[in-house]
């Protein structure tokens, strides 16, 4: 009772639920790597809000809680930019607490003896583990050092666990007690319902700069949807694969093959693969730069593709209409720029507007687009973890879950 199967039936994993939590002190791997403003403040708090189930049961249940995250990539120095006291005060407002513990490290004696001298209800946020090489080389030592500050370990970092970190991997062994958080449950359930038991018809729309990234998401994919739609950059390597001119947009022509691989193995299935009717093009990435939409899916010479156009949104939200399960990964262009945002903007209200759909966002760029555009409640679940859901996506076993199983 209580256990969840991740992939494979013959796995458990054990719930936070599961566990006895009074008096104890339980660690919490949170994924708590959120942007911050210039001035140092938390500018997207979506990360710490995801984690505010996991961390107020454990309150409730009369824990001692210390959580753990990295923030960045600060290569094993201490580096004040890169430390997590912006997101203590942050996670201080949204647990409305008087105090978060947040001391200057996140390993040493000084921590181990706070640990022990906390008491039930007390949170403390431990400073950055990626101020320690050993982290994100899964030491042994530095493992321990993470496994002596708790009774309890709970994983509900799903960003992270595509990572073998020490923090992620090496110190579950080394704690008696194992389990996954709320979050990291909710991910795994909605992603495994993509790639193993979608409702159907089952509609992907894949999108981002590079076919090379999601080779293995697109051979995954194949096995399970019953329709793909291709758009951004990535669209420009399946059309040149086919024949048409794209002038001077990107194209991954070493990875033509790619693309001639996912149409056979489509058509076997009897799959359809929608791309591009039309595009928006420029000469030069710039918000000045003049626009023209073309009018079929070649580009001009000296032109290249930033967006989809008005034909292809139409055609996408068309193929959605009936979706009762819809994955989207990757922006339909260069969004990040309002003038070229239209095409993403356009595939997100389309699939915001499915009322009977379960309808799933991969994080990263995706996720930041629905979040741009409002439309966050309007999705079943936008997935926390930008490289952990694609890695879910291709069917790898993510290092951090497997550590979970019993
Ligand atoms: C993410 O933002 O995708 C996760 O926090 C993992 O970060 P990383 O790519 O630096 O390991």
């Amino acid at each position: 009772m209580g256990f969840f199967a991740p992939l494979r039936m013959t796995t458990r994993i054990q719930h936070i639920n599961d566990l006895s939590l009074a008096g104890k002190r339980v660690f919490i791997r949170v994924d708590f790597n959120v942007p911050l403003t210039a001035d140092g403040k938390v500018a997207d708090d979506t990360r710490i809000k995801a984690c505010l189930p996991t961390i107020q049961h454990a309150l409730k249940a009369k824990a001692i809680v210390i959580l753990a995250s990295h923030l960045g990539r600060p290569k094993g120095e201490k580096d004040p930019k890169y430390s997590l006291s912006p997101v203590a005060e942050r996670l201080m407002e949204l647990l409305k607490l008087e105090q978060v513990i947040f001391p200057e490290d996140c390993v040493g004696d000084g921590i181990r003896k706070l640990s022990l001298e906390m008491k039930p209800g007390q949170v403390m946020l431990l400073e950055n583990l990626r101020f320690h090489k050993e982290e994100e080389l899964n030491d042994e030592k530095f493992a321990k050092k993470l496994a002596s500050l708790c009774d309890v370990y709970i994983n509900d970092a799903f960003g992270a666990a595509h990572r073998a970190h020490a923090s992620t991997v090496g110190m579950v062994q080394f704690v008696k007690e194992k389990g996954a958080g709320f979050l990291m449950q909710k991910e795994i359930e909605f992603l495994t319902k993509v790639i193993a038991k979608p409702e159907r018809p089952f509609v992907a729309v894949l999108g981002g700069a590079k076919v090379s990234d999601k080779i293995a998401v697109i051979e995954n994919l194949l096995n399970t949807v019953d329709r793909l739609a291709v758009g951004g950059a990535m669209a420009n390597t399946f059309l040149a694969a086919l024949g048409f001119k794209m002038g001077h947009s990107k194209v991954e022509s070493e990875k033509n093959y790619v693309a001639k691989k996912a149409f056979e193995r489509a058509k076997t299935k009897g799959i359809p693969i929608f791309l591009p009717l039309d595009h928006v093009i420029v000469q030069k990435i710039d918000e000045e730069a003049p626009v023209q939409v073309t009018s079929d899916a070649n580009v001009p010479e000296g032109w290249m593709a930033v967006d989809i156009g008005p034909k292809t949104v139409a055609l996408f939200s068309k193929e959605l209409q009936n979706a009762k399960t819809v994955f989207w990964n990757g922006p339909m262009g260069v969004y990040e720029i309002e003038k070229f945002s239209k095409g993403t903007l356009g595939v997100a209200h389309a699939i915001a507007g499915l009322k009977r759909a379960t309808t799933i966002i991969g994080g990263g760029d995706s996720a930041s687009a629905v979040v741009q555009a409002g439309l966050e409640n309007k999705m079943t679940h936008i997935s926390t973890g930008g490289g952990a859901s694609l890695e879910f996506i291709e069917g790898k076993k993510l290092p951090g879950l497997k550590a979970l199983e019993l």
